[in-house]
């Protein structure tokens, strides 16, 4: 049977989308990355991908007219490639709605923050500013609203009293990288779906997103 097929977009280093080709590499996450779209040509990403044998596709937003019709094209270069899961690893827009809705429970999207807290940009300094004891990193599926779906998994980490911007962002991203690898491999093993606005595993609605443990389990 042909193994299930990963489309990453992102939108700059790409040290996530190296963690989903590591895990796919080394048999972590029994899938295929088989292509990486971004919206900047010359990302380190696409690099990545380039180094790793795997398609790019990059075009320019101000090639088109308006975010629709950039996202039509982008979304119709990843559906080329027939993806089972879109995996949004830094891509930085704002996605055009109805393109959101073609794929809603095949896309998920991680970000910088224990969401509903700081959707958008700027998370790890705003964590910082709240004077939040914890801080952390999502993983969602995508819906219409801006970081809004519905949460799958979290992991968090202690914020310290010394703590930077910078400092808190380089001690989340290898927590972020676990956290992806390993609801990517929820998904992947069928055990997580989404169903309406829930998630749901193994057939019961999730009362609350999972979390990463230390030994690497999401429970
Ligand atoms: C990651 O921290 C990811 O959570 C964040 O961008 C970074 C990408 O790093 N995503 C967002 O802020 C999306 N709203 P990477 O390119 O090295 O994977």
């Amino acid at each position: 049977m042909a193994r299930f097929s990963l489309v990453v977009l992102c939108s700059g280093r790409g040290s996530n989308l190296q963690a989903l080709i590591d895990a796919s590499h080394s048999g972590t996450l029994p899938a295929d990355v088989v292509a990486v779209c971004s919206d900047r040509p010359d990302c380190a990403a696409l690099a990545r991908a380039r180094d790793a044998g795997i398609a790019v596709r990059a075009m320019r937003p101000r090639d088109f007219v308006d975010r629709a019709a950039f996202d039509r094209a982008l979304f119709a270069e990843a559906a080329q490639f027939a993806p089972d899961l879109i995996v949004l690893a830094g891509f930085m827009r704002i996605l055009d709605p109805a393109v959101v809705g073609q794929w809603r429970g095949r896309m998920i999207n991680i970000h910088p923050s224990l969401l509903p807290k700081y959707p958008g940009l700027r998370t790890h300094e705003r964590a910082l500013d709240a004077g939040d004891a914890e801080h952390g990193a999502s993983v969602h599926f995508v819906t219409a609203e801006l970081d809004g779906g519905p949460v799958i998994a979290q992991v968090a980490l202690p914020v310290l009293a010394d703590d930077t911007p910078a400092s808190l962002a380089a001690r989340l991203l290898p927590l972020e990288h676990r956290l992806l690898v390993a609801t990517t491999r929820l998904i992947v093993d069928g055990d997580i779906v989404l169903d309406g606005d829930h998630v749901v595993r193994n057939g019961r609605p999730l009362p609350a997103p999972l979390r990463l443990h230390a030994d690497g389990e999401l429970g």
